[in-house]
């Protein structure tokens, strides 16, 4: 079965076809040039950006596919959660081509399709606990049978992709600020030490507006040269990591879990990536992080979604189906 799939809930332009868990394209447009100009996303602009995007993107994905329009079976997309003006551009794709074709349509949560990265190429050993974090999720998973997914704690206030944001903002060290603090963080080379909190240690909830703002204070009290930036930039990566890692290793001994997870934007982080390995490893969970280009916004992982829920779930037609910003999973 060949499944086309199509993910425009924020920032990128996305299409894939997958085989049988076979990933035969996955094309991503990335709007960051865009948005860099406004240091974040103006949904309007991101929306006409998918517009001009849509059909050159699903296109390119057929073509790496060698795959015709006619050959697949069904098509996925992404519904929801996200901005309205963005969904609405794939879900409509997704509904045009699924009346021309006459197939059907598999409606997708991009959270589902966060978690089911983890699937593509692997198979995690279950129980397990999926930590994924996003510019717009901050998520812990239970997942004990593979379609069963249940939420253990979300954040409340910021996503953690959203504080990476936010704090190199205040730091102005440029937009994306996930990949410019985690860059920051290696040139620190200091040995005095700034606190920042570790927010609710003890709830399954996230909550990451205290320690932004904590990072607002401290800077409004120090000179910000490059130095006091990176060294900033650091400490509130340790609290972050510290943070995502305690309350996921805590939740995978109190559920018994056999796996620990990590997906989404956030998971490039080279220093999550590998405190959370090794953390999972010494209390003898096994540990798995997609590959990269599965991790940040991407269709393949919209695609592998589909093929799991269609093991009990029919599809739709594409009259069903509509864009929901707030869909929950
Ligand atoms: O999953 P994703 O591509 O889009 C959403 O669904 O939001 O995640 C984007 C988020 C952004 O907030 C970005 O700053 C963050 O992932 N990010 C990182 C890194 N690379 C991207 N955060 C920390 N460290 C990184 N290396
Ligand atoms: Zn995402």
């Amino acid at each position: 079965m060949k499944i086309l799939s199509i993910e425009t809930s924020c920032d990128e332009t996305a299409a894939a076809v997958i085989e049988n868990g076979h990933i035969l394209a996955n094309v991503v447009a990335s709007q960051i040039n865009i948005h860099k100009k406004t240091g974040g996303v103006v949904p309007e602009v991101a929306s006409r950006a998918h517009v001009e995007k849509i059909i050159p993107v699903i296109d390119e994905a057929l073509d790496t596919a060698k795959t015709k329009l006619d050959d697949i079976d069904a098509i996925a997309v992404t519904t929801g959660p996200g901005l309205v003006g963005s969904l609405l551009v794939g879900v409509e794709a997704a509904k045009t081509l699924a009346y021309a074709i006459n197939k059907p349509i598999i409606p997708i949560n991009h959270l589902e399709g966060h978690i089911y990265a983890n699937w593509i190429n692997y198979e995690p050993k279950l129980p397990a606990v999926a930590l994924t974090v996003s510019g717009g999720h901050t998520s812990l998973i239970y997942i004990k049978k593979i379609n069963e997914l249940k939420v253990i704690g979300e954040t409340l206030d910021d996503a953690a992709g959203e504080a990476y944001d936010k704090v190199a903002q205040i730091l102005g060290l440029g937009y994306p600020g996930g990949p410019a603090i985690d860059q920051a963080c290696l040139k620190d080379k200091s040995k005095i030490k700034i606190d920042l909190p570790r927010p609710m240690l003890d709830r399954n909830d996230f909550s990451f507006s205290g320690l932004k703002t904590a990072v607002l204070y401290k800077v409004m009290k120090l000179k910000l040269d490059a130095k006091t930036k990176n060294q900033v930039a650091n400490e509130f990566q340790k609290a972050m990591v510290e943070t995502l890692v305690s309350k996921t290793i805590e939740t995978a001994k109190k559920r018994k879990a056999k796996t620990v997870l990590l997906s989404g934007g956030v998971a490039a982080n080279k220093f999550l990536r590998s405190e959370l390995e090794k953390v999972a490893r010494d209390n003898g969970f096994e540990f798995h992080v997609p590959e990269f280009q599965y991790c940040t916004d991407n269709a393949a992982m919209i695609a592998r979604a589909a093929e799991i829920k269609l093991q009990n779930k029919k599809p739709r037609d594409w009259s069903q189906i509509e864009a929901n910003a707030n869909l929950g999973l």
